[in-house]
């Protein structure tokens, strides 16, 4: 994520914790955003729930486009694990306390954790696989557990094909589409937008 645009999500999250509710990353990777997340949540008195299987996206995996050799998991041959790095990215940075990491598939962990509804959440922020299942799976799952007057951030939302992928795009349209969201920022391929009715 590039400067700009993490000084936006975190201008978003210091505004979102001012809800005094838990924060929720969808794609916790190595942890650079998680940080922005957590420093938000801690000068609110709140945490960052960040959710990732931690064995990568779909581009993420060996031969791929954003493949990472030293993301491999040493006990199991072409799998990667990002666990360990975002332990010590939160470790480093004395953060640890302010999260907490929920370590599954999106999905799966929100019928476990009580996604689904429910008003849990003061910021959503959408970063997890970028295929269009698996980001029209983390709305479904997530953002009912958005708050009244919460914040759903959204990355790589490239209108463009040309730029990238369309899946988080589709999920920007589809927030607005639903009348339950208004965009209140954008940077670069980051798009918040803020819940002003319920619905998704
Ligand atoms: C683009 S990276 C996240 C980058 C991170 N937010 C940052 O800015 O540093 C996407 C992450 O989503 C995770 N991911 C992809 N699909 C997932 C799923 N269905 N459930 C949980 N995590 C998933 C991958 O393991 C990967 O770490």
């Amino acid at each position: 994520m590039p400067r700009d645009e993490g000084l936006a999500l975190y201008a978003a999250a210091v505004e979102a914790a001012g809800l005094g509710l838990p924060l929720l990353e969808i794609g916790s990777y190595c942890g650079r955003s998680t940080l922005l997340l957590a420093d938000a949540a801690r000068a609110a008195g709140t945490v960052c729930v960040t959710v990732d299987h931690h064995r990568g996206s779909e581009e993420q995996q060996p031969g791929q486009e954003y493949a990472d050799p030293e993301l491999a998991d040493p006990d199991h041959p072409g799998r990667m694990d990002t666990l360990p790095f975002l332990r010590r990215t939160l470790a480093s940075a004395g953060l640890e306390e302010h999260v907490v990491a929920v370590v599954g598939a999106s999905p799966v962990a929100a019928r476990a954790f009580g996604g689904n509804g429910g008003g849990r959440f003061g910021l959503v922020f959408v970063d997890g696989g970028h295929t269009e299942e698996h980001a029209q799976a983390d709305y479904a799952s997530w953002v009912p557990s958005l708050a009244p007057g919460g914040l759903l951030a959204i990355h790589d939302v490239f209108p463009d094909p040309a730029d990238g992928g369309q899946a988080p795009y589709r999920v920007w349209t589809r927030a607005l589409a639903s009348g339950a969201f208004a965009e209140v920022a954008r940077q670069r391929s980051l798009r918040v937008l803020r819940r002003v009715a319920l619905g998704h």
